[in-house]
């Protein structure tokens, strides 16, 4: 830190269109990327577009790319990043203004997936919750979907196929679903055929940006899709169909 300066270098403008301006501020203790930010909303440029929820690396919302890499700004310290502090939007997603991208088809996909293929529960009113149960879900369950593996994503943020593919957040929903004893639901299709998980190629950049540390890749994404490949793909299952029709 140069005289107990921080400098950062933040996008500024609406719908794509912007530049990067910079900023000297003082740098304080602990600080993260996030009070940064937010120091130069309230002291410099009031006007600033920012999305932000907890401070607490927990709602997810004040995802953003920083210094290039998809970060959850209150979690990334100051102090180990190079300066300047390049601090820019999530540019998987439609750009609104200055550090605001439009996630409103984070909304959109879990809906549609809880309408299609959400928990559907077994009929046996004797089923008691274990632990090991509650265990199984643990893991996907901890997604605060802040959309930094969608944004990393190259399905979605080069080829913008945000209409065929649910993404790698939403695969660890579709993941967290099966896990569950009750589940009676088949989604194995629906996978396949609206949530476009052949398009995933497991070049695991999503499992490196997670924040909460998901091995969305190995965990969630690789078991579905041998389950899947098994179902559509078998060629003696390929063949039964054929032959019995419907679900071999
Ligand atoms: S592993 Fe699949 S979902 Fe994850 S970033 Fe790569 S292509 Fe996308
Ligand atoms: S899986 Fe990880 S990176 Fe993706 S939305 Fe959930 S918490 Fe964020
Ligand atoms: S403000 Fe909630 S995750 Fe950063």
């Amino acid at each position: 830190m140069k005289n107990g300066e921080v400098t950062f270098l933040v996008f500024r403008g609406e719908r794509e269109k912007g530049i990067f301006k910079e900023y000297k501020i003082p740098y304080q203790e602990g600080m993260v990327v996030l009070d940064g930010i937010l120091y130069i909303q309230s002291k410099l440029d009031g006007d600033m577009a920012v999305r932000w929820n907890c401070k607490a690396a927990k709602c997810g919302s004040c995802a953003a790319e920083i210094n290039g890499k998809p970060s959850l700004m209150c979690k990334t310290k100051v102090k180990d990043l190079e300066q300047p502090i390049k601090v820019e939007p999530m540019r998987a997603y439609p750009h609104i203004k200055d550090l605001v991208s439009d996630t409103s088809w984070n909304m959109k996909t879990r809906r549609n997936m809880i309408q299609k293929i959400g928990f559907s529960p077994k009929k046996d009113a004797n089923w008691r919750m274990k632990d090991q149960d509650i265990e199984k879900g643990r893991e996907f369950r901890a997604c605060i979907e802040c959309g930094l593996c969608l944004d990393t994503c190259h399905v979605l943020r080069e080829h913008k196929l945000f209409e065929k593919f649910i993404g790698p957040a939403y695969l660890t929903f579709a993941a967290y679903l099966e896990t569950h004893p009750m589940d009676s639901a088949n989604r194995l299709k629906w996978l396949k055929e609206e949530g476009g998980i052949m398009y995933c190629n497991i070049t695991k950049c999503c499992t490196e940006a997670c924040p909460e540390e998901i091995h969305i890749t190995d965990n969630a994404i690789i078991p579905l899709k041998e389950r899947v490949a098994d179902e559509f793909f078998d060629p003696i299952r390929m063949i039964a169909r054929k032959i019995f029709g419907g679900k071999s």
